[in-house]
């Protein structure tokens, strides 16, 4: 019996998708424990692709129980559309999908409220993906939120909706200057959703406990990354949820003592969507040809992602906020063709140096990043499973980043689909 969390160690996209669906093989349970429908993992199947948003990757592999937990923000149609979507692909989901009744609820009206918010901020903007994450969270902390054991309950949600629209017409109407909404066209719609969400929920917190308790493996399935985590990353230029390891516990009813395992997974090189500090990011045609040759777009929004060099310095407080027990390194082969490859190891701004990841933002956005150099390995390693196929210059590149982060790797991955992986340590 074996508990694992897989987190991203950057900015989110770092192939999470990929290494949940492998490691899936091996787990009883898939479970999400934070972030929304901004999340967009994309699962390579033989040749047939597959993004899921709010579903665990584990959906596609049969005999799995997935877990939505009540750290998830959860947009009712979003899900719906994602269940009937698999459903049309021939992937079932009934009695294996079960939905935290602790979980909140995306309502249209923070869509609404985040879209005018970002006009508001103007060059300030985070660049969300536009999902109402950050209004759903603030209403949890604001104790405003509604819940899914609140949306399924027509006379709560009527009461709390009622409320809530008060307040949310107000900033719409009276600050933005845009419509409001009309309180029985959303109960209306929503009390819909409920009716197909009502099977699905559950105290999943006593279900992962009894779980647990039988014996069974569990593998939590990080969104985002480290970096876009609302405590630990490059904040305000974050997601509102905690991506790093710790909300695996807040986010599900599961205890720290419980947890066996951590695996990072970090990409060969650096990418970023939407705005804030990047310190490697490259505007040059190297940045342009990891964009193209790693399919560098978001997988939920479609935007370009900002793409640069491997940074020890992010990676290594990834490493420790998170405490990484393996790491698991994507898109080696992205870098094939490069004459040179280079890691940040440290900053410099104002004459000081830096070897750890700086809180202050303004450091961030103004540091140069200090490179060592490397020779590129300019030979295929796109699809290879065995370690020692890989060129003796990859193997060194592989070396250093284990050498600087100070953790294990345990998966390399050469491609998109299952079998195009390295595996060097056993992780369940
Ligand atoms: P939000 O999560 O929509 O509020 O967006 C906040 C920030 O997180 C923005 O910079 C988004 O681009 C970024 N973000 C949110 N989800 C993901 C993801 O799954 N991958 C990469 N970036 C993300």
């Amino acid at each position: 019996m074996s508990n694992v969390v897989i987190t991203g160690a950057q900015w989110g996209d770092e192939g999470k998708g990929k290494i949940v669906d492998l490691l899936t093989e091996e787990a009883d349970y898939i479970v999400r424990y934070q972030g929304g429908h901004n999340a967009g993992h994309t699962v390579v199947i033989g040749d047939t692709e597959f993004i899921l948003h709010l579903i665990p990757s584990g959906v596609l592999r049969k005999g799995k129980r997935c877990v939505i937990g009540n750290g998830v923000v959860i947009d009712p149609h979003a899900l719906l559309a994602e269940i009937d979507g698999l459903k049309e692909r021939g992937i079932g989901i009934k009695d294996n999908l079960f939905i935290s009744s602790r979980a909140h609820i995306i309502m249209p009206y923070h869509c609404a409220i985040e879209k005018e918010s970002e006009k508001l901020k103007g060059s300030l903007r985070i660049g969300t993906t536009g999902r109402g994450i950050g209004p759903t969270y603030a209403d949890k902390m604001a104790r405003v939120g509604i819940r899914v054991a609140d949306l399924i309950d027509r006379e709560v949600f009527r009461e709390k909706l009622q409320v809530n629209l008060q307040e949310m017409n107000y900033f719409l109407e009276r600050l933005y200057g845009v419509k409001g909404f009309v309180l029985d066209e959303v109960y209306d719609e929503y009390t819909g959703y409920a009716e197909r969400l009502r099977g699905f929920a559950a105290d999943t917190a006593l279900l992962l406990n009894q779980a647990i308790k039988e014996g069974k493996n569990i593998l939590f399935e990080g969104a985002q990354g480290t970096h876009l985590d609302v405590d630990h990353g490059t904040y305000p230029y974050v997601t509102s949820s905690n991506a790093t390891a710790g909300g695996a516990c807040t986010g599900t009813g599961v205890g720290p003592t419980k947890i066996d395992k951590v695996l990072g997974v970090v990409k060969a090189y650096t990418t970023r969507v939407g705005s804030g500090p990047f310190p490697t990011e490259l505007q040059d045609k190297t940045g342009e040809f990891l964009r193209d040759k790693g399919r560098e777009y978001g997988a939920t929004t479609g935007r370009p992602r900002r793409c640069g060099w491997f940074d020890a310095l992010t990676t290594s407080y990834a490493a420790k906020v998170n405490g990484f027990t393996e790491m698991a390194v994507t898109k080696l082969d992205v870098l094939d063709d490069l004459d040179e490859i280079k890691i940040c190891v440290g900053y410099k701004y104002r004459g000081k140096r830096y070897d750890e990841m700086p809180s202050e933002l303004k450091v961030l956005e103004g540091c140069e990043p200090v490179y060592e150099s490397m020779a590129g390995w300019k030979a295929s390693t796109a699809g290879l499973s065995e370690y020692g196929a890989l060129p003796q210059k990859a193997q060194r590149y592989l070396a250093r980043i284990e050498e600087l982060i100070g953790v294990e790797i345990g998966i390399i991955s050469t491609g998109f689909r299952r079998d195009e992986t390295i595996i060097l340590k056993k992780i369940f």
